[in-house]
């Protein structure tokens, strides 16, 4: 069955600016990768706008092209970079402040282009990040006149770089944990509890706003409430621009959405879920304080229930003990290492345990995953489409919704999404995976 013929989409012309908050261990990785991989010096592993391909029509048309050359997505080449971060480090100290890359290896072979890469003066409020201390800081009287500083900023960028496009990924630290409120419910109480520095207005907030008043496509890689309030979701959809969240999906919840799926998928029940991290970064520093935690652990801790859907099974899953920790422990630095017990039982309750232990490089699985959205999100500005990008759930811990729909989790599920989304931009048949007709002949 065919759909309809697909979505005009304007082609990818011109550069694509990609502004970044933060420029921290997760952002420095990413730009040094692309550049690494521009340099033709190594491969962008872990994207699939990059690496994984699509499958078009039936089976036997063996017609499986590259993402990127079946959508009209930005060439790495034509990507340029800037970032805001109070603490002032040019991209090549804070790569390696951070220590993920080999020095050696790749970052002194990119050394002069990652030195022109300095941090513009953050948005930055230590009440909302309480291990930090930045000095590379923006002034203002209020929170308005500090998100119209970061407005000139998006515009200086647009001149100066001389690109014909933007779009703003927030990569800095998790802020502390922030609950909904009525200054976050319409865009006038949002600008008024800006101009009176209402607490509830954090910083992402700011280079939120500021994005969709420039016609910019945020996503948030973070926890943070940042883009997910009503205020800012009418802005954009009122402005025709992409937004997306939350907390990109990287390790240990990356494992749990695909391992989850499948104990349902077979009926099998859980007991317990016990899951803890060891992490040395400065990430794993700032999550140490307990008010951002917070925010981290609501993030980490949703996937079971919306996958599990205890309502539906309560025998299987109407009782399970579901814990996340993080500890703060220097000597592994950007190596975290996550560890799950996980407590199932089948067949008349019998119980059975599965241990992961996954020793991972946080931003080396992040970086792919900014590229992904940068990409994704320029082709989603490009192609009309507006709001929660939901398409998009795949790079999220916690995906952001249309009001009343819950979030669906499990990884292949997101990525049946994703692949449909651009099957539908393009105009090519949807993939039901049905395949009657390879069976009953007409
Ligand atoms: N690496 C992963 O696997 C992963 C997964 C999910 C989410 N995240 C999130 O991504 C973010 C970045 O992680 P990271 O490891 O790069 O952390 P990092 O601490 O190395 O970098 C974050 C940077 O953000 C800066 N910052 C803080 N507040 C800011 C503000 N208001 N404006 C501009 N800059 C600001 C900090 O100074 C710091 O340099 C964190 O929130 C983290 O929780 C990371």
């Amino acid at each position: 069955m065919a759909v309809e013929a697909g979505r005009d989409i304007a082609p990818a012309k011109g550069k694509l600016g990609v502004m970044l908050v933060g420029l921290g261990a997760v952002s420095t990785t990413f730009i040094a990768g692309v550049e690494t991989v521009r340099r033709a010096r190594g491969l962008p592993i872990g994207s699939l706008s990059q690496m994984g391909t699509i499958r078009l029509g039936k089976r036997t048309e063996k017609r499986s092209p590259k993402i990127k050359e079946f959508v009209p997505l930005a060439d790495l080449k034509d990507l340029v970079f800037t970032a805001w971060d109070p603490i002032p480090d040019d991209a090549y100290t804070a790569a390696v402040k951070a220590g993920v890359l080999d020095r050696h290896e790749h970052l002194e072979p990119i050394k002069d282009f990652l030195q022109d890469i300095k941090p513009l003066p953050a948005a930055f409020d230590q009440y909302y990040v309480k291990r930090l201390q930045g000095t590379n800081v923006k002034r203002g009287k209020t929170k308005r006149e500090l998100a119209e500083q970061v407005r000139e900023d998006i515009r200086g960028f647009r001149k100066t770089a001389g690109v014909s496009r933007v779009v703003i990924v927030w990569c800095a630290s998790t802020e502390v944990f922030i609950t909904p409120g009525p200054v976050h419910q319409s865009l006038a109480a949002f600008e008024q509890a800006m101009e009176q520095n209402d607490p509830a207005i954090a910083p992402s907030m700011l280079y939120a706003y500021a994005a969709l008043m420039e016609n910019v496509p945020f996503a948030n890689g973070a926890p943070n409430l940042t883009v997910d309030i009503p205020a800012l979701q009418h802005l954009a959809e009122e402005r025709k621009i992409p937004i997306g969240g939350k907390d990109f999906k990287t390790g240990q919840t990356m494992m749990k959405t695909v391992l989850a799926p499948a104990f349902k998928a077979r009926m099998l029940g859980l007991a317990g879920w016990y899951s803890t991290n060891i992490l040395g970064n400065r990430d794993g520093e700032v999550l140490d304080d307990p008010e951002s935690f917070k925010t981290k652990e609501e993030s980490k801790l949703g996937v079971l229930e919306y996958i599990l859907q205890p309502d539906q099974y309560p025998e299987l899953y109407g009782n399970v003990f579901h814990k996340v920790r993080i500890n703060y422990y220097p000597p592994r630095g950007d190596n975290k290492e996550g560890w799950d017990n996980i407590d199932i039982f089948g067949w008349l309750g019998y119980p059975m345990q599965i241990k992961v232990d996954f020793l991972c490089r946080d931003s080396i699985l992040a970086a792919p995953i900014v590229l992904d959205l940068a990409l994704f999100f320029d082709l989603a500005q490009r192609a009309r489409l507006s709001g929660i990008q939901e398409w998009l759930s795949f790079y999220f811990k916690s995906p952001q919704t249309a009001p009343g729909l819950y979030p669906e989790h499990d990884l292949f599920i997101q990525q049946t999404k994703l692949k449909n989304t651009l099957r539908w931009l393009m105009g090519e048949e949807q993939i039901t995976h049905l395949g009657i007709e390879y069976y009953e002949k007409a």
